[in-house]
């Protein structure tokens, strides 16, 4: 396992809540590092990629003066979520914030896929998102106070053909968010899931997505959602699905039988 650290300190850094941000080299996490550096916070940005996590992080340092700490984690390897908590702890750094967002995705036929690359997105949607959040809630309630953010899906909202496991695996991160929200409210720590549709990000490309044309005007750019992100977390809300298309998708698949929203996301989604 490859790790680096690299810390920068100036005297004219804010001084600020540190926020954790996983997969913060590209799309979403990329897109929360910005919003939060410009809030004035200092950042954890955890992802693979050393080179754009710090290139990231220098732009963030001289933009903003915040304190920016990288650290190259691969998230699929449970051993290194405790060894990056131990790191930041010997550091002195506890997290404030927790914006829980590494995933990946893949669209094809279940049966097709390796199942190495099923359970992959299973290792990294589920378990690694599930110690991440444990590890740093033990430390908020040590403190007893802390924000969770969760990232999930639209797609967690119903089982999509062609996307079963990754659809699967974000309806698990939804419900865990939803019951956590509640359990983690008494020691002050605020849990809130986000469901994004399909935004402008590397998700699809990852994921060999056939992005139609109905899609494409479907897709929101990452900016709007984290911010969505960000204002449902400040206040304390459960769950929220960001931009109005979404929302009414959601609200659709709420309150229409199962055969009619799955035929027409089955529709919706389908490569031609
Ligand atoms: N964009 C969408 O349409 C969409 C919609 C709904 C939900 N989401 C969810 O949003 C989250 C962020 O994805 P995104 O859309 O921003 O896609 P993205 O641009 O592909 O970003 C994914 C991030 O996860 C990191 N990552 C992947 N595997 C990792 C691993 N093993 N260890 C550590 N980091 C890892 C990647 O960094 P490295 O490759 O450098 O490790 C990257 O920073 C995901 O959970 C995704 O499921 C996306």
């Amino acid at each position: 396992m490859n790790h680096n650290s690299d810390v920068y300190m100036h005297t004219q850094l804010k001084t600020s809540t540190w926020v954790l941000i996983t997969g913060a080299s590209s799309g979403f996490g990329e897109e929360f590092a910005r919003q939060y550096a410009k809030q004035g916070h200092a950042l954890v940005l955890v992802a693979r990629r050393l080179d754009r996590l710090q290139a990231l992080a220098e732009t963030l340092r001289q933009e903003y003066r915040v304190e920016v700490v990288v650290e190259q984690v691969d998230l699929s390897d449970l051993g290194t979520i405790v060894r990056l908590q131990e790191r930041l702890r010997e550091r002195g750094i506890a997290i404030d914030i927790l914006i829980n967002n590494a995933g990946h995705g893949l669209q094809g036929p279940f049966v097709d896929a390796p199942l190495g690359a099923a359970l992959s997105m299973v290792n990294l949607d589920i378990a690694s998102l599930t110690a991440v959040t444990h590890v740093f809630a033990q430390d908020m309630r040590k403190r007893g106070r802390g924000k969770i953010l969760l990232v999930a899906s639209l797609l967690a909202h119903l089982g999509v053909e062609n996307f079963a496991v990754y659809s699967a695996a974000k309806a698990y991160v939804l419900r865990l968010g939803e019951a956590l929200h509640r359990e983690l409210k008494s020691d002050g720590i605020t849990v809130t899931t986000l469901s994004p549709g399909l935004s402008d990000t590397g998700f699809a490309k990852t994921a060999q997505m056939k992005v139609t044309p109905v899609l494409r005007l479907l897709m929101m750019p990452p900016a709007p959602v984290v911010r969505v992100g960000i204002r449902s977390l400040d206040a304390g809300r459960m769950s929220v699905v960001p931009g109005l298309p979404n929302k009414v998708m959601a609200m659709f698949i709420w309150g229409t039988p199962r055969w009619l929203h799955q035929a027409v996301f089955s529709r919706v989604m389908k490569a031609q």
